[in-house]
């Protein structure tokens, strides 16, 4: 009996610490890296920092990009269209950004949909995240 205890507890324990590198933001760019079918050292910052701060025209003629809402200082908060407040995006400043892998698939399908009318790619997804969690802002 206590045998089988201790290995359903080393199994939950084991469980429980990949859960929690899976939800990291390493975890994450594994994923993506895996997708994309090249190894998490080729994602690029300058590429995550330049679809940040990439500007296209709205079908009503505004310029708009990743910095509408979340600021062209990813140091500084953002603001929602409805006025609420957005936490900075860079790690080095909300230690909780791309920890919780279900907020950041849905904001990136929402967010890369409603930017650049399409989904972004894994690999756009790992330079994002590459240049967020490494930005001293
Ligand atoms: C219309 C406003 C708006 C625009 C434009 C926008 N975002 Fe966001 N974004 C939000 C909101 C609101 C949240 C969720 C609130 C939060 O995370 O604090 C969010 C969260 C995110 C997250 C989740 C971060 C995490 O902690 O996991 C990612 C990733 C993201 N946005 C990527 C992008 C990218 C990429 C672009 C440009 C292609 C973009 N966003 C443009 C409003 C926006």
């Amino acid at each position: 009996m206590g045998r089988l205890k201790g290995a359903v507890l080393g199994g939950l324990m084991v469980w429980g610490l990949t859960g929690w590198a899976a939800g990291g933001p390493e975890g994450q760019l594994q994923g993506w890296a895996r997708e994309a079918g090249i190894p998490v050292s080729a994602f690029s910052a300058a590429r995550g920092e330049a679809l940040y701060r990439q500007e296209r025209t709205s079908a009503q003629g505004a310029a708009i990009g990743c910095f509408s809402c979340h600021t062209k200082d990813p140091g500084q908060p953002g603001r929602t269209r409805a006025g609420k407040t957005i936490e900075p995006m860079a790690s080095a400043v909300t230690p909780t950004r791309f920890t919780d892998p279900a907020k950041t698939e849905k904001w990136f399908s929402r967010n890369c949909q409603d930017v650049l009318g399409r989904a972004c790619t894994p690999e756009e997804k790992g330079d994002f995240v590459t240049w967020l969690t490494r930005v001293k802002p």
